[in-house]
């Protein structure tokens, strides 16, 4: 059993996969190389939860068996219809296997189609007999790259299934936009893009929260300036008219986290119907050489005055209610410090450094990171509006810093903290027992 965050077990995992609350409980499945602590050849790994805070890892749901994703089961998401579960994800062929590393293709030269499977219960899943592939290989360039079109998004319209796919033309990305009547068969009705917003955009949501369309991706070389990650997931309002599958996306747009490491969001709706969101974190080495990806704490989305806001999940928020005196009276689940800064004033958590300059937060890793020249250390927010209230999540290798209740999220992975807080006064909690 793990506590408020998802982690590998004992092996690599990346982008959170058929988010979910289905017949009583929440499930959340994950990219997954359950051989090493390495990208390979993808699985979907399985955790389910009553709650968002306490997790159950059930092994792996979707291993390669057919055809078209018999170099890997890429991400997508699930949908319940007629009470079965309905997952749809992106198979993988590589063209040409690197030698080397069979589980790793060459020249980056593969083919996608996207893949339907079912199941009555959400805990089995027949590999061997139950996938349909449901859109082949696209062949038409004008529409979208045969090798790089993935992360099927469905959701459930007016009166028909539409699905939201990531995908790039002429070094362009873009998303492409299918419907359904029935799961199964698929017409491709539109796309939508934006110039120089990166050249792909992979794991494509779009949700309402109360009646505001939204649009999360995460667009790759997004960043120009040489250092990791060159992709950091962006969400807007957007528009999407269902007869004509057309999505006007808002010239603005938000980072969906102001941090380093966040990647690839997915999005559901939680039992009470709030819009729940979830993504993974990326690391640049496993932990002890043991398992490498975890899963960020679990926000709620909210729309206020034009601004996204992304809020602490209540059932976290309200798990860390035991007061405690220092770090090391935490236990591997972590601890919440609140605090609030002044002018000029900062934080030192165990080496991290939180500062307010004026009307932003700042953070710094430089202490808690290695000697990893290739990646950013530091983040800022834009600027703030509505105070500077800290509620901060702190796990030994990521930092969640919720600024105004989710006015601003910077949330950042980092590698041997000390148990040492310095610098303005907080209050320290760890999560009650349940
Ligand atoms: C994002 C991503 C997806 C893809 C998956 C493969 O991190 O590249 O676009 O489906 O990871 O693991």
């Amino acid at each position: 059993m793990q506590k408020i965050h998802l982690k590998a077990p004992n092996c690599w995992i990346n982008d959170p996969n058929g988010f979910i609350w289905y017949k009583g409980q929440y499930h959340l499945f994950y990219q997954c190389f359950p051989y090493s602590v390495q990208w390979g050849r993808m699985h979907w790994g399985h955790a389910v939860s009553q709650d968002l805070v306490n997790w159950e890892d059930k092994g792996i749901a979707l291993y390669p068996s057919k055809k078209h994703d018999r170099s890997g089961c890429f991400s997508g998401s699930a949908i319940e219809h007629n009470g079965k579960m309905h997952i749809f994800y992106t198979g993988v062929n590589y063209t040409e296997e690197d030698p080397e590393n069979i589980n790793h293709c060459l020249n980056d030269d593969f083919i996608s189609a996207q893949l339907m499977i079912t199941s009555e219960n959400g805990m089995t899943f027949d590999n061997v007999s139950d996938k349909k592939t449901i859109i082949p290989p696209i062949d038409e360039k004008t529409v979208g790259s045969m090798t790089h079109t993935r992360d099927p998004k469905v959701w459930r319209g007016k009166d028909a299934w539409y699905m939201v796919t990531g995908s790039t033309v002429d070094m362009t990305g873009r998303l492409l936009f299918y419907k359904s009547d029935d799961l199964e068969n698929w017409s491709y009705l539109n796309y939508a893009e934006k110039e120089n917003f990166g050249w792909m955009w992979e794991c494509p949501d779009y949700f309402e929260v109360n009646g505001t369309g939204i649009t999360v991706f995460s667009p790759m070389g997004f960043f120009k300036d040489g250092k990791e990650y060159d992709s950091a997931p962006v969400c807007m309002f957007s528009s999407f008219d269902e007869s004509t599958g057309k999505m006007e996306l808002s010239e603005n747009y938000q980072l969906f986290d102001c941090g380093l490491d966040l990647y690839a969001p997915q999005s559901t709706a939680d039992m009470e119907g709030n819009r729940v969101i979830i993504a993974w974190a990326r690391m640049p080495e496993a932990v002890n050489g043991e398992w490498n990806g975890m899963m960020c704490i679990p926000r709620v989305v909210e729309v206020k005055n034009n601004h996204i806001y992304f809020r602490p999940h209540p059932n976290i928020k309200n798990s860390f209610t035991k007061e405690i005196t220092s770090p090391s009276q935490a236990d591997s689940s972590g601890f919440m410090v609140k605090t609030s800064l002044h002018n000029g004033e900062s934080i030192n958590i165990g080496g991290y450094i939180i500062r307010r300059e004026q009307d932003r937060i700042y953070t710094d890793r430089s202490a808690v990171f290695g000697d990893r020249d290739n990646f950013r250390l530091t983040a800022e927010t834009p600027l703030i509006h509505e105070g500077y209230e800290l509620e901060i999540y702190v796990d030994s290798n990521l930092i969640e810093v919720f600024v105004n209740n989710g006015e601003y999220v910077l949330s950042s992975v980092v590698y041997g903290l000390s148990d040492e807080i310095t610098g303005a006064g907080y209050l320290l909690y760890s999560p009650k027992e349940v």
